[in-house]
């Protein structure tokens, strides 16, 4: 089949922007990102964009495809229903050149929930055990790839970039409900904050542009129980 493909462009010093457009015999079957990467080989290589893994794993290569944020490489052009392809990049952050956008924000929220395990106990001198059930409370946070799709959807975070954003609650919530860790108090302080949860109106975006179907909102209203349950 034949797909137009528009691919956002942005100088880094200048800033100025447009939209390039290429034509494509494609396989349904082919990813968008084997799409782009035949458009670099091909026809422009100065097209800047992140990409590493390749299978959804390091989360790098998460764009807006056809308006909806979604890892390149998991996006098969068959899924896309038609025959336009207009790729652009992450919403809310800033956008260094083309597709590349500044993950320093966003990565800077992550580190105010302090995003490691913390011991309850200094010198642990035996394993942590740790139940099945214990295990499966936050077992679905530990799919986070940290790609950035959910905050960048997000228009709490559009509106108050300061704003922690829904990736950072995912982060919390792996380890505020793990049964082995201690470091809650410091963790809740920067949630519990103006810029914190409750800035978060339920709006499920950040749910819809999970690439690996994390239930953040539900992540977020356990978090948000638990901190009122505290007080
Ligand atoms: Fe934003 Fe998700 Fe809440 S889209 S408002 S963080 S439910």
């Amino acid at each position: 089949m034949q797909v137009t493909v528009e691919i956002y462009r942005q100088d880094a010093e200048t800033g100025a922007s447009r939209f390039d457009t290429f034509i494509r015999e494609v396989d349904p079957k082919d990813r968008v990102l084997d799409v782009m990467m035949e458009i670099k080989d091909q026809d422009d290589g100065s097209i800047a964009f992140r990409k590493s893994c390749g299978h959804g794993v390091c989360g790098s290569d998460a764009m807006m495809i056809n308006g909806i944020n979604r890892l390149a490489c998991q996006t098969l052009i068959q899924d896309l229903k038609g025959s336009l392809i207009r790729i652009e990049p992450l919403k809310g952050l800033k956008v260094l050149r083309d597709l590349i956008v500044d993950m320093d924000p966003f990565l800077a929220s992550l580190q105010k929930v302090t995003p490691y395990f913390i011991p309850k106990t200094t010198a642990p001198v035996r394993e942590q055990k740790q139940s099945i059930a214990e295990r499966q409370i936050f077992d679905d946070t530990t799919k986070c790839i940290m790609c950035g799709a959910c905050t960048s959807s997000c228009p709490s975070y559009w509106s108050n970039g300061e704003y922690l954003g829904p990736a950072t609650f995912v982060k919390a919530h792996r380890f505020i409900f793990d049964s082995r860790d201690g470091g809650d108090a410091e963790r809740i302080e920067a949630l519990d904050d103006r810029d914190g949860l409750w800035r978060c109106h339920s709006i499920f975006n950040c749910t819809d542009a999970c690439p690996r179907d994390i239930k953040i909102t539900q992540a977020i209203s356990e978090l948000k129980r638990y901190i009122v349950a505290r007080r």
